[in-house]
């Protein structure tokens, strides 16, 4: 039976490793990104009706502010739902709502889950169910196309990528980590922080090799070691989202201070993530990092979760 309405739940991924190498000619820096999604998700529904269009709210709960996400073709989960009518040769009839949970601009790749989970949503709409045209490896690919993030969304779990961070391999974990997420008022732009990144190494005399995958962080992964995954965390991009928005130093140096085993800016920033040894730990981080000046919402989570799921 072909359906008329599918929701998707697509998962926030924090960065555990993102180590940047030198920039490329395609203005992309190669990268070793180990990726591990939590349990922060935004739903994508897709209803099989008219004109494409789209619509985004903060999900119920969620104290999202969601008016920085444009509503025509620019947001990514439009561009996505456009590429999967393409391929398939049918016209792109949908509507699409988004309800966020996941922080706009927040370093998590909010805008990248929402591309994968209507990529998912879309395929499953239009595609032909007895004998789809599009498999998991054509939705990777134009996940690809998409962001270097999107095919993490689609995965899911925890997975190291390569490239631009889009060549992944899945990577052993054991149990479940759990953590929280600060948010702060108002986003970073990627870009803008990959600038900074090679403008702070340019003004240092610092030259990117090729980075390397850490042992450290893959053994700690593999062995459900908390303690040792915080100490492993790494992110290349921090320097450079701090010289943007110098108030995440107090954020960082107040989760050490309540004894988070770890903590970094997500991604490009502007959101901190903190590594507590138990739910409970977790659970007493975030109420007081939630009542730091600067610190919008502390969101405890657990990693890894599914990636794009049909539910
Ligand atoms: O791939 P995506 O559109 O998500 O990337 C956003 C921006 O982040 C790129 O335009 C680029 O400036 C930067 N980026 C990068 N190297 C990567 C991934 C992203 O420089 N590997």
């Amino acid at each position: 039976m072909t359906a008329t309405a599918v929701t998707v739940r697509v998962p926030a991924k924090v960065n555990l490793q993102l180590s940047v190498g030198p920039l490329r000619d395609d203005g992309y820096h190669d990268l070793v990104n180990v990726f591990h999604a939590v349990s922060l998700a935004d739903e994508v529904t897709a209803v099989a009706d008219g004109r494409l269009a789209v619509t985004v709210e903060a999900a119920p709960g969620s104290a999202v502010a969601v008016d920085g996400v444009p509503v025509d073709g620019d947001n990514l989960a439009v561009r996505a739902a456009l590429l999967v009518a393409e391929r398939l040769g049918v016209e792109p009839s949908a509507r699409l709502r988004i309800r966020k949970a996941i922080p706009v601009a927040g370093g998590m790749a909010g805008g990248s889950a929402d591309a994968a989970a209507a990529l998912v949503a879309c395929a499953r709409l239009w595609d032909d169910p007895e004998s789809p045209l599009l498999g998991r490896e054509d939705l990777l690919e134009l996940g690809a196309a998409l962001g270097s993030d999107v095919p993490f969304a689609l995965l899911g779990g925890t997975a190291v990528g390569l490239g631009r961070g889009e060549r992944l391999t899945p990577a052993l974990t054991r149990g479940t980590f759990h953590w929280v997420f600060a948010t702060a008022g108002g986003g970073l732009s990627t870009p803008a922080v990959y600038a900074e990144c090679d403008r702070l190494r340019d003004a240092g005399g610092e030259r990117a090799g090729l980075p390397d995958v850490s042992a450290e962080l893959m053994t700690a992964l593999a062995t459900g070691d908390a303690k040792g995954l915080g100490a492993a965390l790494a992110n290349d991009l921090q320097p450079a989202a701090l010289e943007l928005r110098p108030s995440l130093r107090r954020t960082l140096a107040a989760g050490q201070d309540l004894g988070a085993l770890g903590s970094l800016v997500s991604g490009s920033g502007p959101t901190c993530a903190f590594l507590a040894g138990s739910a409970g730990h977790a659970a007493e981080l975030a109420a007081a990092l939630g009542d730091l000046d600067g610190v919008r919402e502390a969101l405890p989570a657990h990693g890894p979760v599914p990636g794009a799921t049909i539910i």
